[in-house]
């Protein structure tokens, strides 16, 4: 496993959704969870609207990025699709096979093939138990047997994670943060998964050790031909890993492509945001001047409440293009016209396909707009 700082160039990805089998498809995913209030009888007096109509599809072997702000359905969508929670409308399908509200028999097999690993390497292990029982556990629990025994599985698997199999019996507080995480991953590869839902990954760790544990992950998916969704709030992390990238925004997907069209050439006023909001990270194997003449947008105020999210077009809030449409019609995830074969946008006026520099700034807050004219005048 190479130590290499820096983040590898993704290589031979087609970047395509059609030339790939489909493992994993969603449509119309929706968890809204219920808020209750009122005395002395209790009684449903609204929603979060987490997660609302999300569409998505992950090939076989294929790596999808999901990315937005905080608060905006990412972890909960990943939760739907490893069946941790329950979705209230929609459909997941796994093979070919509709497991949205699959009982825990019929689960069984395909909970084994989609494993999840967490954003906080911390308290996620029990610290009770030794890392030889942490990663065995899951065989132990769908009675795997592996040729040569668990023990030896689990020594090749902390070999494979960069760990020493010698460590077999230590705790995880021995550890460190990015130890800890390849522990997470090799319990997520115990039973072969063929996906793997990673939620913010290497948000909880050291910025120096976050490009080893994307390396190991990177290395995971090319070696082992696992499929990925990758959560993240970090575009720049996510353009690396991801063959193809999605971005959310209050509880709905907004714009989904390939890496390149995603990064190069975003229709969406959400995703320009974002990508300028994204200080480029110098990449191996990649050419020098990355992201210069982004332009330059400044994403300020908060993201609305997902009990009440706007009407019609929900970015409308906080977009420097809203017009009267957007309050009153939702825009369809469509491939609109200039956009290449799978790349969706959800938008009545769409940027164009360009990421070069703008002539001025576009503030998205209207108060900091406001101070920022009161003191050119001063
Ligand atoms: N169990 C729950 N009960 C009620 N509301 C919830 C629950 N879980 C999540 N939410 C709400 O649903 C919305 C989406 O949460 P979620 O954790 O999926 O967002 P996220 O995109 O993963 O955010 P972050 O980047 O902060 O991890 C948030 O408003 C959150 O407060
Ligand atoms: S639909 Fe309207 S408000 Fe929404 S992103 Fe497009 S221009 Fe902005
Ligand atoms: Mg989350």
């Amino acid at each position: 496993m190479s130590e290499n700082l820096t983040l590898p160039a993704q290589q031979g990805s087609t970047g395509n959704p059609s030339s790939a089998e489909t493992l994993l498809s969603v449509e119309g995913l929706t968890k809204h969870f219920p808020i209750y209030g009122g005395f002395p009888i209790k009684r449903k007096v609204g929603a979060v609207q987490a997660v609302d109509g999300v569409d998505l599809t992950v090939g076989v072997g294929e790596s999808l990025g999901l990315v937005g702000e905080s608060g905006c359905g990412k972890s909960t969508t990943g939760r739907l699709i490893t069946r941790l929670l329950e979705p209230t409308g929609g459909r997941i399908t796994y093979k070919g096979q509709d497991i949205t509200h699959a009982r825990r028999r019929q689960l069984a097999p395909v909970r084994s093939e989609i494993q999840m690993i967490f954003q906080d390497p911390y308290s996620s292990l029990n610290p009770r138990q030794t890392v030889g029982s942490i990663i065995k556990s899951p065989m132990e629990v769908n009675g795997i047997d592996p040729a040569g025994g668990r023990e030896k599985k689990v020594r090749e698997l902390l070999e494979l994670v960069g760990l020493n199999p010698e460590h077999y019996n230590r705790f995880p507080h021995e550890f460190s943060g990015g130890q800890r995480q390849r522990i997470g991953v090799a319990r997520a590869l115990a039973l072969n998964p063929k996906l793997i839902v990673a939620d913010e990954p290497v948000s909880a760790l050291d910025v120096s050790i976050q490009a080893q544990v994307v390396n190991l992950l990177k290395k995971v998916q090319d070696e082992l031909g696992i499929a990925f969704l990758f959560i993240a709030h970090d575009l720049a992390v996510v353009r690396h890993f991801s063959h193809r990238v999605a971005v959310m925004y209050l509880g709905k997907v907004v714009e989904v492509g390939d890496r390149e069209s995603i990064y190069n050439g975003p229709r969406h006023p959400y995703t320009h945001a974002l990508l300028s909001a994204v200080p480029e990270v110098k990449v191996a194997d990649e050419g020098e001047g990355e992201g210069e003449g982004r332009e330059r947008i400044r994403l300020y105020g908060d993201v609305p409440s997902p009990i009440m999210p706007p009407s019609g077009c929900r970015f409308r809030t906080r977009c420097w293009k809203a017009q009267d449409k957007c309050a009153t019609e939702e825009p369809p995830l469509v491939q609109i016209s200039g956009n290449r074969d799978g790349h969706l946008t959800a938008c009545h006026f769409p940027e164009g396909p360009t990421t070069e520099s703008r002539g001025e700034d576009v503030v998205l807050d209207p108060a900091l707009k406001a101070l920022e004219k009161s003191a050119e005048k001063d």
